[in-house]
């Protein structure tokens, strides 16, 4: 008999329960390349798994077929360059960060951001000026940075060489990236957005639908980097930098990316991103619309079920993230991804107390929509009735507000020892404390440990949560002086 495969095994079973995807990647399995008329890639995807070889062109040294796909991105971005990225994101945003500020010198930025815009500081000893975004109580989420938040910045630190936040958030908040532009340029500074949960938005108005954010492309920043994997059709790992302006050398840009990422860059990732472009330059026109057609069904119905709260089609919401609670009858976030799961084989992207995040992607058909829509309908009439004294109000998020709170910040320590995460009180934190998702640093090097946020982590941990930072044995890293 076949020894076990730990990571195939996983993989073909999960395949095999053909599951309703309301998480990353945005393509949702292999339907929308078959459907769409790329299916000889998937069937010669071993045989397509190349370096460079002759003819293939050089992802460091575009000449050829890349930089041939990379002008299809330019022309559907409109970009001055867009750049084909292997490392994800993450790699852009190092990259950008690099390329934007000079190694020891400062950037304002927000203080929910993505982890990679930590580890870029760490590698190139980048000191952060924390921009605080408004809080959503009733959500318990974190929300938009002000524009006045990176004016009062730049004002006072004038040494500050660049900006950088994410638009849309995890939950789909977008900052007003127009306002933010408008400033920094008028500081003559650079803007860099992290749209990794945006690739999407420039494509809704470039094929005319109405209603959701403009993308940071349109708004005046200078760098965007897009997750295209997140909602579009390329694979998990591949992503486009778009680069807008004229502030960043793109010679410097290069020079950064060819230093973070891998030698050997995938060749069907790179597919993958020249097939996305294609699907959207090809059936763009009518998968944008109905991508948002099936979006209305969820809303509609929605706003008919008893007891559910979701956040609306509002003012600068991405709403192809659908957030939605049943916590006024009883039911908590964990509990609803356990029941969507187990009874109706539906995969979420997240939760927060008890608010869901459903992630809808391209791939997503209205068959997907219909499905959640009416598991959950069926959930909610089978809790009718629910004692209102007893619902469910863990969603406000309190540990990541205290985070997010402005603390102070001290040198990161040298010098570093492991303890149990609740003698940490007081102590100097060396190694960021991060939850899995949403993979923002709760605690980062060179904010003190408070005794409030310990719990917070251990009440994280003993809900089953991934806590980055935190080993098996419940220690965290800190400052060996006291
Ligand atoms: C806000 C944000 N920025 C950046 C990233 C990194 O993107 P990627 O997974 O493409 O490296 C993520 C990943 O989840 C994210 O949530």
């Amino acid at each position: 008999m076949r020894k076990k495969l730990p990571i195939h095994d996983f993989l073909i079973g999960h395949a095999r329960k053909n599951p309703i995807s309301f998480h990353m990647p945005g393509h949702k399995g292999s339907a929308i390349y078959k459907r769409l008329g790329y299916g000889e890639f998937l069937n010669n995807i071993m045989d397509c798994d190349i370096t460079e070889i002759a003819g293939a062109d050089n992802l460091f040294q575009t000449e050829g077929i890349i930089r041939e796909s990379m002008k299809v991105y330019e022309n559907l971005y409109d970009s001055k360059k867009s750049y084909l990225l292997i490392n994800g994101t993450s790699g852009g945003i190092i990259a950008a960060i690099m390329a934007a500020v000079p190694k020891g010198k400062k950037i304002i930025m927000a203080r929910n951001s993505h982890k990679s815009v930590f580890n870029a500081l760490g590698l190139a000893h980048i000191q952060p000026l924390y921009a605080y975004p408004d809080m959503i109580e009733e959500y318990g989420i974190s929300g938009a940075i002000p524009p006045e938040e990176i004016e009062k910045l730049l004002k006072s630190n004038p040494d500050a060489e660049a900006v950088i936040l994410p638009s849309p958030n995890y939950y789909g908040i977008c900052s007003d990236i127009n306002s933010i532009a408008e400033i920094v340029h008028k500081y003559n500074k650079i803007l860099i957005v992290d749209q990794a949960h945006g690739a999407h938005l420039k494509m809704f108005s470039k094929f005319g639908v109405k209603g959701l954010p403009k993308s940071a492309e349109e708004s005046g920043a200078d760098i965007v980097i897009n997750s295209t994997h997140k909602t579009l059709t390329s694979y998990t790992q591949s992503a486009i930098l778009n680069l807008n302006t004229d502030r960043v050398s793109p010679y410097v840009i290069e020079d950064k990316l060819q230093s973070i990422e891998s030698t050997s860059p995938s060749y069907i990732l790179m597919a993958s991103l020249d097939i996305n472009a294609n699907i959207l330059l090809q059936h763009g026109q009518e998968l944008m619309p109905q991508w948002a057609d099936n979006l209305n069904i969820f809303y509609n119905e929605a706003g008919k079920i008893e007891g559910m709260e979701y956040i609306d089609k509002v003012l600068g919401m991405d709403w192809t993230k659908i957030n939605f609670s049943l916590g006024s009858l009883g039911i908590s976030g964990d509990e609803l991804e356990k029941i969507l799961l187990e009874k109706y084989r539906i995969f979420i992207e997240l939760y927060t107390g008890d608010l869901v995040m459903c992630m809808t992607g391209i791939g997503n058909t209205k068959t997907d929509i219909v499905r959640l829509v009416n598991a959950l309908k069926e959930i909610a009439s089978e809790r009718a009735g629910f004692s209102q004294k007893q619902q469910i109000r863990t969603r406000n998020d309190s540990g990541h507000l205290l985070a997010y709170k402005k603390s102070e910040i001290y040198e990161i320590p040298r010098e570093k020892i492991r303890i149990p995460l609740l003698q940490a009180e007081g102590r100097i934190c060396a190694s960021s404390i991060i939850p899995y998702p949403p993979g923002i640093p709760l605690v980062c090097p060179g904010e003190k440990f408070e005794k409030e946020i310990l719990y917070y982590i251990k009440s994280l941990r003993e809900h089953g949560e991934k806590v980055i930072g935190v080993n098996a044995a419940g220690e965290v890293v800190v400052g060996a002086d006291k």
